[in-house]
């Protein structure tokens, strides 16, 4: 597979206007990408559960704009004008531009609003970029009727890594695969997969409560954060050892081993964030209350033998998994002790999905 691929020949039909909605979720890594080349092609690869209530609701109104020879586009998050949104978008454009030919012959007006709050410190990006994508991937579709629904998947989520790398894995779900591992068959730095695998019944329906313990701007962006892993002494060693917790990962999807499921994605979670701590400059994500609820949900574990484990992303708020038949207990345990240490008691109860949806043509 190549980038050549995406590249589509001329249309065969035309069209003067229109308008596309897609519902498009957010993901949480298991195994995390964390270092990047140019474009967002991985260091190493990632495996991620789609979230299934964290989703961007995108609308893109199009019409014929024949001479331009910039694009044009106005943005809008929940109904006002969004101008700071734009050189972002206008940085994504011009990187698709030569996989969408159309993008210049079209003005558009791009309508998004977000199921969580947008200052909720949940990355947007993921969810943003894969909506737009889809949206874009609607109107090629519209010109080029022969694509097929793979491939309109496929290129959907090439066009969002362009956009945002953790954003290709939002096409899809319910366990999505992206960059390149010798144990995932299909598997490519270009766009993400469905992971191909047998997956035992104990991770169906997998919960996750996102607790939001600091919903403020990040110090340090997510590109600042990949890019600070060029010349960073563990490098090396911390690509392997996604390449083999993606391998040991596959074992334990099969087998159903919860323990070694907590195990592994803890570990992941410690490493992304022992990652920024030895990057020069150094930097930490996590707030006093993050490690509050680590150590909480540490005892609470021990003391109950429930499968309650987290992750992180980049930043302050801990995303709690747990197996859907152990939801009763731990959502008395994340009320009565976890909440407190939320920003304003604020979390989101949410849990694996099937991937983005369109909701009118
Ligand atoms: C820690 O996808 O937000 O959430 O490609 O620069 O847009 P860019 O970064 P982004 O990085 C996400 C990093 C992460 C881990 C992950 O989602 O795998």
């Amino acid at each position: 597979m190549t980038e050549q691929q995406f590249i589509p020949k001329a249309y065969s039909n035309t069209i003067e206007n229109g308008k596309v909605t897609w519902e498009s979720p957010s993901n949480i890594a298991l195994v995390k990408y964390w270092g990047k080349k140019k474009d967002q092609i991985p260091e190493n690869p990632s495996i991620s559960f789609t979230l299934n209530n964290c989703k961007t609701i995108t609308t893109l109104t199009f019409s014929k704009n024949e001479h331009a020879s910039d694009f044009e586009f106005e943005v809008f998050l929940d109904g006002e004008k969004k101008d700071d949104f734009k050189p972002k978008i206008e940085t994504f454009f011009k990187r698709v531009e030569g996989y969408l030919p159309f993008l210049k012959h079209y003005k558009f007006k791009i309508e998004t609003k977000n199921t969580f709050p947008h200052s909720s410190g949940i990355a947007s990006s993921a969810s943003g970029m894969s909506a737009l994508a889809l949206c874009l991937m609607s109107i090629e579709k519209q010109l080029a009727t022969e694509i097929t629904e793979s491939f309109f998947n496929q290129k959907a989520s090439f066009l969002a890594r362009l956009g945002s790398g953790s954003a290709c894995r939002s096409i899809e779900g319910d366990l999505i695969v992206w960059g390149q591992s010798n144990a995932i068959d299909g598997s490519s730095d270009l766009f993400g997969v469905k992971y191909p695998y047998k997956v035992h019944e104990n991770f169906k329906e997998y919960q996750d409560t996102i607790l939001l313990v600091d919903k403020g701007e990040k110090q340090v962006s997510s590109t600042v954060g990949h890019n600070l892993m060029h010349n960073h002494p563990y490098a090396k060693n911390r690509f392997q050892q996604a390449h083999d917790n993606l391998e040991k990962l596959k074992l334990i999807l099969e087998s159903g081993d919860l323990d070694a499921f907590i195990a592994l994605i803890e570990s992941e979670a410690l490493t992304l964030h022992a990652m920024m701590m030895t990057s020069m400059p150094y930097f930490i994500l996590m707030k006093p209350n993050t490690l509050e609820i680590i150590n909480k949900i540490w005892k609470f574990r021990q003391e109950t033998g429930l499968h309650i484990s987290f992750t992180l992303d980049a930043g302050a708020n801990v995303h709690v998994l747990y197996p859907k038949n152990e939801s009763f207990e731990v959502l008395e345990f994340i009320k009565n002790e976890l909440v407190a240490y939320c920003q304003n008691a604020h979390y989101i109860c949410d849990q694996i999905g099937f991937g983005a949806k369109q909701l009118t043509m």
